[in-house]
C-alpha cells in the first residue's frame, strides 16, 4: 500500500468509525451468533496473493462487525465500561502510525517523556503524594501481578514463608498474581468483609499476629477501591496502617474506581492512599482511554527497579547512567513497550479535567437515580451500597421469598429475557451468596434516558411472573 493508498483507505477508514460512533445505537449490544459461526465463514488459510484492501473492508464489514459486541454502546451496563473514546483512538492510530516500541529512553524520548507527563499529570489529579511515580502497563492484572514480583523481593525473606492477604470480594486477578509468584494456597489468607463488603481491618490484623506467631512473614496485603461485584471500598488508611506496622507490602487495586479519585467529593475513599506501596487503576475503564492503558503508581521506584532492572549488553545505550533518560523496559515484565501515554494525553487534553470529572460525577448521580427508583419498589432488593455507579440488585417475588435457589434462577431468567432484547446488556454477580444483576453505569454514550430504558427493561420482563 503506498502512501496515497493508505490516505484513501485512512479517510474511508476513518469515515466508517465516525458512522458507527453515530449510529451505534441503533444496534444490537450483543450479536446473535454462535460459538463457531464467524470462523466458519472465514477461509481457513492465509491468502498467497494479496488482496484488495476494497475486499478486506467488504468482508470487515460483512464478517466481522455483525460479530462484535459492541462495548461502545450506550446500553452498555455490563462488567465495567471499557470506553473507547474518537480522541483516544486518534492517540492509539497515531501510535500505531509511528510504529515505535518504546523500551527505553533512546528507543523513543518523546514517547518516555510523554509517559512520566501524563503519568504525573494523573497523579496530580489524583492527589497521589509526590513520592508516587507512574508507568503505563497493559492490564491491572500485570500491574498486581508486578506488585507480588516486588514485595517477594523487597522482603528479602525466604518467598517459602511469605504470605498474602486481600478480602473475600477482591478480583481474581489478585489470587491469579499469587498463583503466578509462587504462593500456593496454603499461604493465602481470605479477609471476610463486612455488611457492605469492605474489608474488615481488625480481622486482618488478627490474622497476620496468628501467621506471625507461626513463622511466617506478611508479605503483601492488596485493598481494594471498588470491588468488581459491588465497588465497595476497603477502608485503606486503617489497612495501610497495619501493613505500615507488620512491614508488609500494601498494594491498592483501584481498577476501575480508581478514576474516580479525580472528582473531589469521592477522593475520601482513596483516603489513606498516601501508605500504599503501589497503586492500580485503569484509565481503559472509566477515563476514556481505549483498551489497553493501566496506570500503576509506586512509592519506591528503585524497589521497582530492582526487581525488574536486567541490562544485557544488547540493550545498553549511552543514557544508560544519566537519571533524566528513564527506561521504562524496568519498571515490569514487558522488555518492548507499545507508546499509550500518547491516546491518554489526546484524553486529558482533549476533555480537560473538569469535562472528565463531570462526566463520573454524572454517571455516580444515575447511579443514585436507579437506586432510588429500585429502593421505592416493594419487590426488588439493592444488594449493596453503590458509592461507584454499579447498582446491585434483584427481583423478589414475594412467593420466592427466602427461597435462594429459586430466585437466583427467577433472576437469572430476567437477565437473560433483558439481555436478549439486544437493546442492552448486563452481567451479574453474588453477594454474601446471592444472585445480583449489576447495573454498572459508566460508558461515555449512556445517558439518563438509558437508564430509564434498562430499568423499564428490567421490569417490563418480569411479565406475569410476579
Ligand atoms: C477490581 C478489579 N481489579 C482488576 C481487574 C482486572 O483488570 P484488567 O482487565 O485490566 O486486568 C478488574 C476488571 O474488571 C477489576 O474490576
Amino acid at each position: 500500500m503506498d502512501p496515497e493508498q493508505f490516505r484513501t483507505h485512512g479517510h474511508e477508514i476513518i469515515d466508517w468509525l465516525a458512522d458507527y460512533y453515530r449510529d451505534i445505537e441503533s444496534r444490537r449490544v450483543v450479536p446473535e451468533v454462535v460459538p463457531g459461526q464467524i470462523r466458519g465463514a472465514l477461509p481457513t488459510s492465509a491468502p498467497e496473493d494479496g488482496q484488495s484492501f476494497d475486499a478486506i473492508l467488504a468482508d470487515f464489514r460483512e464478517l466481522i462487525v455483525p460479530g462484535m459486541t459492541h462495548w461502545g454502546h450506550p446500553g452498555w451496563f455490563a462488567y465495567f465500561p471499557s470506553n473507547s473514546s474518537p480522541p483516544s483512538v486518534l492517540g492509539e492510530l497515531l501510535s500505531s502510525g509511528l510504529g515505535a516500541q518504546c523500551m527505553s529512553w533512546e528507543t523513543s524520548p518523546a514517547a518516555t517523556e510523554l509517559e512520566q507527563t501524563v503519568m504525573s499529570w494523573y497523579a496530580q489529579l489524583l492527589g497521589l503524594p509526590q513520592q508516587f511515580t507512574g508507568v503505563i502497563q497493559d492490564t491491572a492484572s500485570t500491574a498486581t501481578l508486578v506488585a507480588f514480583l516486588t514485595a517477594r523481593e523487597r522482603a528479602g525473606a525466604d518467598p517459602a514463608r511469605l504470605v498474602g492477604y486481600w478480602s473475600s470480594e477482591a478480583h481474581s486477578s489478585i489470587p491469579k498474581a499469587a498463583r503466578i509468584a509462587g504462593m500456593p494456597i496454603s499461604r493465602r489468607r481470605v479477609v471476610p468483609v463486612d455488611r457492605n463488603f469492605a474489608m474488615q481491618p481488625a480481622a486482618l490484623d488478627k490474622m497476620i499476629a496468628a501467621d506471625i506467631a507461626d513463622g511466617f512473614v506478611p508479605g503483601i496485603v492488596v485493598g481494594t477501591m471498588g470491588t468488581t461485584s459491588s465497588t465497595a471500598c476497603d477502608p485503606l488508611r486503617a489497612i495501610g496502617e497495619i501493613c505500615q506496622e507488620r512491614r508488609a507490602w500494601f498494594h491498592v487495586d483501584a481498577a476501575f474506581g480508581g478514576s474516580a479519585g479525580i472528582v473531589p467529593e469521592v477522593r475520601p475513599l482513596l483516603d489513606g492512599i498516601e501508605l500504599a506501596d503501589s497503586f492500580v487503576t485503569n484509565p481503559h475503564k472509566w477515563l476514556l482511554t481505549n483498551f489497553d492503558c493501566t496506570a500503576y503508581f509506586v512509592r519506591d521506584v528503585n524497589a521497582l527497579l530492582q526487581t525488574f532492572s536486567i541490562l544485557p549488553e544488547f540493550l545498553r545505550t549511552k543514557h544508560d547512567e544519566n537519571t533524566a533518560a528513564v527506561n521504562f523496559r524496568d519498571w515490569g515484565i514487558p522488555l518492548g513497550r507499545r507508546f499509550r501515554a500518547l491516546k491518554l494525553w489526546f484524553v486529558f487534553r482533549s476533555y480537560g479535567a473538569e469535562a472528565l470529572r463531570e462526566m463520573i460525577r454524572g454517571h455516580i448521580a444515575l447511579g443514585h437515580e436507579l437506586a432510588s427508583w429500585v429502593d421505592a419498589e416493594p419487590d426488588w432488593e439493592r444488594l449493596a451500597p453503590s458509592p461507584l455507579a454499579l447498582v446491585c440488585i434483584r427481583h423478589v417475588p414475594p412467593a420466592l421469598a427466602g427461597d435462594e435457589p429459586a430466585l437466583a434462577k427467577h433472576n437469572a431468567a430476567l437477565l437473560a429475557r433483558v439481555n436478549a432484547t439486544g437493546r442492552v446488556h448486563l452481567t451479574h454477580t453474588t453477594l454474601a451468596g446471592q444472585y445480583a444483576i449489576r447495573v454498572a453505569i459508566g460508558a461515555f454514550r449512556t445517558e439518563r434516558r438509558h437508564v430509564e430504558d434498562v430499568w423499564g427493561l428490567l421490569k417490563n420482563e418480569i411479565g406475569d411472573r410476579r
